[in-house]
């Protein structure tokens, strides 16, 4: 995606001096996520700890996104040491840096398929382009979905009579949590590119705030019209008549199509099924879990810590980046990261092979 007129992935190898050993050492640059909507700050990590640390903080972030810096992380690591013993204690360190989204140990575990069988100096290299690859693939992948989320729009907004369509979206499922276009937002791109009257409601997605600040900072800067809504909000407009399909994300989808997003995914998904709204999932391939059928007994949840509840980091009058408590200082806080969307409440799955029904996804796939 464009900003202020550069092309930018989320995530990118930059190449450096060459070496006895390597054609080229590379580093990977990020754009630093905690900072925005305020600050767009570009930050280059050149060792494993520091790709997993970027991870945890949520430097980088969004299911797609974290599979692409785990990519990433295993190039770092192999850069320095391509024995087995080294790729596999990178591999456990990656897989413990975030537990819910899937597309982790996806990459983690195409990357080690990638490596096991090459000679110890042909891995580097190796390394570096099924990186990339993964990163190429993800950029098609979301394009395709929101090729596919586009007819659906097209679809509902032929049968009613409304000069807007209103689009109601959780978290980011933008182009900042893949490597670019997003997933939910990916229809969105493409319905507002080819003309129609496509309007967002943005959940705010307490406790960090990502539709705030990322999904709106992206809107802004592609010009499509939002507002940014409390998390409290979307049932009353539901109820109004003022929203036409929800477009989420997702972290992780069983194979029998239950939803783990964001927190607060599945109270969308009520209220939406009680006021007859379609409820949409955009979930590229690598988000699906095949070995799991139950998403509320097999997905762990991560539990982040209470203090993200607690604080909310924003900018102050004098323009610097400040945290400041909303709590009291003797209340408990609990931080369940995601929720799980049982498929019943799920009226499709928008994947970069077409949109299907919950239950019909490994038809899909198969
Ligand atoms: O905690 P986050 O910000 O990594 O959570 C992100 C989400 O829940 C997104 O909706 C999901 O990863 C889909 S991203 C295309």
């Amino acid at each position: 995606m464009k900003i202020d007129e550069k092309y930018y992935r989320t995530i990118w190898p930059i190449t450096g001096a060459a070496s006895p050993e390597n054609d080229a050492i590379f580093s990977v640059g990020i754009i630093d996520q905690t900072l925005l909507p305020h600050r767009f700050e570009v930050k280059e990590l050149a060792r494993l700890d520091e790709m997993i640390l970027a991870i945890k903080t949520m430097q980088v972030r969004g299911a797609p996104l974290i599979g692409a810096a785990a990519a990433y992380g295993m190039a770092l690591a192999v850069q320095t040491d391509a024995s087995d013993t080294h790729i596999e204690k990178s591999a456990q360190a990656l897989l413990q840096s975030r537990p819910t989204a899937v597309n982790l140990r996806w990459a983690v575990n195409r990357m080690q398929i990638a490596l096991a069988a090459l000679p110890l100096k042909a891995r580097n290299q190796k390394a570096w382009e099924e990186a990339r690859l993964i990163c190429d693939e993800d950029v098609q992948i979301n394009q395709a979905i929101g090729g596919h989320g586009l007819a659906l729009i097209q679809d509902a907004a032929a049968k009613g009579s409304k000069s807007v369509f209103n689009i109601l979206t959780h978290c980011n499922a933008g182009w900042l949590a893949t490597v670019d276009w997003g997933t939910a937002l990916a229809p969105i791109y493409a319905a507002h590119d080819a003309g129609m009257n496509v309007h967002v409601w943005v959940d705010e997605t307490r406790p960090r705030n990502q539709g705030a600040s990322l999904t709106a900072w992206e809107l802004v800067k592609h010009g499509v019209p939002h507002t940014i809504i409390s998390d409290n909000a979307g049932g009353h407009l539901m109820q109004h008549g003022q929203v036409d399909m929800i477009i989420v994300g997702a972290d992780r989808v069983t194979s029998t199509g239950d939803v783990c997003n964001k927190i607060g995914t599945y109270l969308k998904a009520l209220a939406a099924f009680d006021n007859n709204i379609p409820f949409y999932v955009a979930v590229p391939s690598p988000t699906i879990d095949w070995t799991i059928q139950d998403g509320l007994s097999d997905i762990e949840i991560e539990m982040r810590d209470a203090d993200e509840v607690r604080f909310m980091t924003g900018l102050a009058k004098d323009g610097a980046i400040q945290t400041v408590r909303v709590t009291p200082i003797h209340s408990h806080a609990l931080n369940p990261a995601f929720d799980v969307t049982p498929a019943r409440l799920v009226t499709g799955i928008i994947t970069e092979r077409g949109v299907t029904a919950p239950n019909k996804l490994k038809q899909l796939f198969n």
